[in-house]
């Protein structure tokens, strides 16, 4: 037997609540840290967080193994995966009873709650990477501002930033330009038949590439004001950024980089611009706390309320140094 799978399956009867946290090497992660003391903050001081490390692509029945302990177990409450989302929802999306839309057209699953006896899927990079953009660009951008967007990598943030930009109801909040740029073609392939079957008047430009010098002519080419993101990982994950010293962003434009420890390669490249060419800079620090703060709350059933958020950011704040890279002279984590 192997469908809601407690037989196949060692189900541990947690004795206290408990949010998993399904990644790589989870233990290196601040949030560690920083959830006990958002718990206590939210009046939930019970619950804990465990860890679940998983290689890159693993086994089938050790991603399923994991599903069937949080379905299974009263006390496991739900989750946040990280690095595993395509490969959790390929290889036991059959185990869950719902899959939020965001999950079927994303193709991935970020976020496992429980409600009502139902096991859920979500994939919530949509939103939460959306959230960070509102805050950064603000009402009517592109109305304003006139620039277009590119975005380096067309993995699973870079899908989510293009559904957050089509999903936008205002003119003025979508731009009429997206260029999407990956190294190799599967990736780019599958946001495009993502984009193809959505319904967007924004004109789509799917570029294969990873030769940096190529992509700083692609940047030559952006308007005035418009928007560029390393969604690469490079600068984190793997040496590098995906352009070189040399590229120049667009004048009164905003470059985000959507990491906020390592390296950070792009962010520094672009903080050596913000005067000459008037540019705003922008790291991953606010999408990390709105991507943690909203699995907290579907797997909790809570609303994080902008004062909650204030509270929560204001806690993690005080972990931050230890995460941020030390600015060079005159540069902050978020700067015109
Ligand atoms: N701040 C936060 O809270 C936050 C939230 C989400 C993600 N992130 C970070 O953002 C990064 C990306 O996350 P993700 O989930 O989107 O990862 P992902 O799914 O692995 O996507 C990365 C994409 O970048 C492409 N790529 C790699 N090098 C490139 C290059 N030189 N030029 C063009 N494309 C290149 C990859 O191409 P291939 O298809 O060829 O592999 C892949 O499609 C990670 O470092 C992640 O940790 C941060």
């Amino acid at each position: 037997m192997d469908q809601s799978g407690s037989l196949d399956y060692q189900i541990i009867q947690k004795s206290v609540p408990t949010f998993y946290f399904v990644g790589v090497t989870t233990r290196q992660s601040s949030i560690i840290d920083i959830f006990p003391l958002w718990m206590e903050a939210l009046g939930r001081p019970e619950i804990i967080m465990e860890g679940v490390d998983h290689a890159l692509h693993d086994q089938r029945q050790a991603y399923r193994q994991t599903v069937a302990q949080i379905k299974n177990d009263p006390l496991s409450l739900g989750g946040l995966i990280t690095a595993h989302k395509i490969d959790i929802l390929e290889a036991a999306g059959d185990m869950f009873d719902v899959l939020h839309p965001s999950a079927e057209i994303t193709g991935e699953i970020s976020c496992v709650s429980k409600r009502n006896g139902m096991l859920i899927g979500h994939a919530k990079d949509p939103l939460t990477s959306g959230m960070s953009l509102d805050a950064m660009l603000g009402e009517g951008y592109f109305g304003r501002m006139g620039g277009e967007v590119l975005i380096f990598g067309a993995g699973g943030s870079g899908k989510a930033i293009c559904l957050h930009f089509i999903h936008k109801e205002d003119l003025g909040d979508r731009p009429k330009r997206i260029v999407v740029v990956n190294r190799s073609k599967p990736r780019l392939d599958q946001l495009q038949l993502m984009v193809e079957n959505l319904n967007t008047d924004i004109n789509f430009e799917y570029i294969c590439n990873e030769d940096p010098k190529h992509n700083d002519e692609i940047m030559a080419g952006l308007a005035e004001g418009s928007v560029v993101i390393n969604a690469t990982g490079l600068g984190k994950d793997r040496p590098g950024s995906p352009i070189t010293d040399k590229g120049l962003f667009p004048r009164k434009g905003i470059a985000w980089e959507i990491n906020y420890r390592g390296e950070l390669d792009f962010w520094y490249q672009a903080i050596a611009q913000v005067s000459p060419r008037n540019l705003t800079v922008e790291d991953g620090w606010l999408y990390f706390l709105h991507g943690w703060t909203q699995h907290i709350a579907e797997v909790l059933h809570l609303e994080i309320t902008s004062d909650i958020f204030s509270r929560l950011s204001e806690i993690a704040e005080e972990l931050r140094p230890s995460l941020v890279p030390q600015p060079r002279p005159g540069a902050s984590g978020s700067m015109k």
